[in-house]
């Protein structure tokens, strides 16, 4: 299961930390938030060294669909609501920087990432031609009025209401076009970045896991190979943070979401960004194949039916519904190319989470809580992390600050960490079959060992791998994802490979393998997870 941009070399390999090294700044992590920082930071004449434990954009950068947009999903009435006008503001304003900014790098450094800006629909499912009798009025949904009334309050520009969507294959009814929004080929950028952060003297090491991160005087970063980099500051940007156990944890959940890539005729759907306001929504954008056009086809990717990680398995139903969703209102699309599946952060109120790590050293910086917006917050981390770092002032602190507690979203806060209470109830459940026979090639399942859970892989070749079912993060018992084949924790979103080892945060270390020579069969069994 892989994006369209994974696992196609679009991504150089860069060597693993082989000796102790000195830097100005530290950053854990090489997806969009980690190498913009680095970036950044690295122009402005910081020395600059970035550590990934897989490759670049090898987490969740690989797998978004890479919406560049001022849209944001939480809706500016709900964020207005929470932050405030000027807080809504902010949240325009960033993204809309951020977009101007991908552009700018991507112009100045001559990264080939196939950037376009487009025109982004919002539009209401019950409005559209679909689901809405034929007498339907040209008015907008009261949700999209006064959603367009909000947007326009937060001075999004341009944000306005026209009649419908340019579709020739369904009528979307009124909706909100959102103008100059954007699209790219994120792993194309990835390394375009990288490789301009190199040119100016910084440094990427990948396959190497960072270990302990510790800030204050002695600031360093210790990595699984035994080396360490010593540093001023450290900057935390692995999607979900590693070095903190609880408080940001506590303010954000972990959701899947699932995209499929359908081919259809070069120039047969115009190139937009689509979205609708279900609940979760439907999200579509295009994609050249090959990129920058020519004589190829494009590929209309649709994404949604998300559910909190870890609590469902039902994939491959989800990818069927989005078909059909497809097919209902493109019917020229041919068959689908791929299907995959990544991780978005929600932030309870809707706000990522960028700034000083709270309860931690001064000097100690994460970046998380991606809320959808993977690519526009994570180059907002970089803007807003470069200025903490050369002490500019930044508009943006206050409305990202790590350590912020929202009033309003507190019923979002408490309804999301009774969820991650229950799910230490699986401790006591039995489990999810009663018999290793029970579980097909290919496949996992977690049994109940007296006390204890265990995690048991079966390979294709029919071997049964068993692995502590507990979470080395903080002890929830992990589930079974047949479409990744992964481990995945219900609580706080880690994932590990079918054999154990961790690919997500927060956990920082493997499952406990109980057979003992798990590292040897990793390569085999476990690098589908790897972009
Ligand atoms: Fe927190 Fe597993 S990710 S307990």
């Amino acid at each position: 299961m892989r994006s369209p941009w994974s696992g196609n070399g679009n991504v150089r390999e860069r060597p693993a930390l082989s000796s102790h090294v000195r830097a100005d700044v530290c950053v854990v992590g090489a997806g969009i938030a980690g190498l913009s920082t680095a970036y950044l930071l690295q122009r402005d004449g910081a020395q600059v060294v970035v550590l990934d434990d897989g490759p670049i954009g090898g987490g969740q950068t690989g797998r978004t669909t890479a919406h560049l947009s001022n849209a944001l999903d939480d809706r500016y009435g709900e964020l207005e609501r929470l932050h405030g006008e000027s807080g809504a503001r902010l949240a325009a304003e960033s993204h809309t920087s951020a977009i101007a900014r991908i552009e700018e790098i991507a112009r100045d450094e001559g990264i080939d990432c196939d950037f376009a800006r487009v025109d982004g629909f919002l539009f209401a499912p019950e409005a559209s031609a679909l689901q809405a009798p034929p007498t339907t009025l040209p008015t907008l949904s009261d949700l999209l009025q006064e959603e367009l009334e909000a947007a326009l309050r937060a001075g999004v520009p341009g944000v306005e209401q026209v009649m419908r969507a340019p579709l020739a294959s369904f009528d979307t009814g009124p909706c909100l076009r959102f103008p100059a929004q954007a699209r790219i080929e994120p792993l194309r950028y990835l390394e375009g970045l990288a490789r301009a952060f190199e040119r100016l003297g910084g440094q990427v090491f990948t396959g190497t896991r960072a270990t302990v991160i510790v800030g204050g005087k002695d600031a360093h970063v210790d990595t699984l190979g035994g080396r360490r980099v010593s540093c001023a500051h450290v900057v935390v940007a692995t999607n979900t943070p590693v070095n903190d156990r609880f408080v940001i944890h506590a303010k954000q959940a972990p959701y899947t979401t699932y995209a499929i890539a359908l081919r259809v005729a070069h120039g047969s759907v115009p190139d937009l960004l689509l979205w609708d306001t279900e609940d979760p929504y439907h999200y579509v954008r295009l994609q050249p194949v090959p990129p920058n056009g020519g004589a190829g086809h494009d590929l209309l990717i649709v994404g949604g039916e998300d559910h909190k990680s870890g609590q469902a398995d039902d994939g491959m139903e989800r990818f069927a519904r989005l078909e059909s969703w497809a097919r209902e209102r493109f019917p020229s699309v041919e068959g689908v190319e791929q299907r995959w599946s990544g991780q978005v952060m929600e932030p309870s109120d809707g706000v990522a989470f960028i700034g000083r790590n709270p309860s931690d050293a001064e000097n100690v910086y994460v970046a998380t809580g991606d809320s959808g917006h993977g690519m526009t917050h994570g180059t907002i981390a970089g803007m807003l992390i470069c200025d903490l770092i050369a002490d500019r002032p930044n508009p943006w602190v206050g409305l990202y600050d790590p350590g912020r507690l929202t009033v309003g979203a507190a019923t979002d806060l408490l309804s999301e960490n009774l969820n991650v209470a229950a799910q230490y109830v699986d401790w006591l459940r039995p489990g999810s079959v009663s018999s290793e026979e029970e579980i097909a090639n290919g496949s996992g399942a977690v049994l109940r060992r007296g006390l204890t859970k265990i995690a048991v892989y079966r390979d294709d070749d029919g071997r049964v791998h068993r692995l502590g079912a507990a979470c080395p993060h903080l002890g929830c018992i992990v589930s079974w994802n047949s479409v990744e084949r992964t481990w995945v924790c219900p609580c706080h979103g880690s994932r590990f490979s079918c054999m154990g080892r961790v690919l997500n945060g927060p956990a920082n270390h493997d499952l406990t393998p109980l057979d003992g020579a798990a590292d040897e069969q990793e390569t085999k069994h476990g690098e589908q997870e790897q972009v």
